[in-house]
């Protein structure tokens, strides 16, 4: 199996769009936008989310036992822009770009998502390129039930209401 088919069929899978934040030990935030996490388990209440280890938080999470998964609303692509680095802001700089508070464990949590689900880090599993964090879910943030969610799918943003 080539990389290049399996990213072929993987652009047609839908995805929900959200950015993984964590706080470093020394109060640092980070985030990175993520389509690949997954609702784990309700008992006890847990994700998983994919990251790459090159990025910061692939890199912090591990270390800080923290991170809260935001799932985006369409109308906040620009925070999922510039959190998948399509912009000049770079770390810390990024939380320019959407209305963040801290969230129970720490971790960055953004106002009008369409849910954040704040965690504790229950395990990171190491694969290939990428970790996989367990997280146990601490608290749900839920937000606007009538916002439009915000999807990628064939490398575009869009959404999931028929009348998009
Ligand atoms: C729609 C979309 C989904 C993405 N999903 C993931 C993902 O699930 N896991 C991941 O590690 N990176 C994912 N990325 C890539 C990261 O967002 C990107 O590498 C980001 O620039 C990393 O930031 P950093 O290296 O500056 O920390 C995705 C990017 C986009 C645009």
């Amino acid at each position: 199996m080539d990389k290049d088919s399996f990213r072929a069929a993987m652009r047609q899978v839908a995805g929900a769009v959200t950015v993984v934040t964590t706080r470093s030990l020394d109060g640092e935030p980070r985030g990175v936008t993520a389509t690949a996490i997954c609702s784990l388990t309700a008992d006890p209440p847990s994700v998983i989310a994919c990251i790459n280890r090159e990025t910061w938080v692939g890199q912090i999470a591990p270390e800080s036992g923290k991170f809260c998964v935001n799932v985006l609303a369409r109308v906040q692509q620009p925070v999922a822009e510039t959190f998948a680095g399509r912009s000049a802001l770079a770390g810390a700089e990024r939380f320019q770009v959407g209305e963040w508070q801290d969230a129970e464990t720490g971790a960055p949590v953004l106002d009008g998502s369409i849910a954040s689900f704040d965690c504790d880090l229950e395990q990171a599993v190491d694969f290939a390129t990428h970790v996989i964090l367990i997280g146990r879910v601490r608290k749900t943030v839920s937000g606007n039930p009538d916002a439009e969610p915000l999807v990628y799918v064939g490398g575009a943003f869009t959404t999931t209401h028929a009348a998009a």
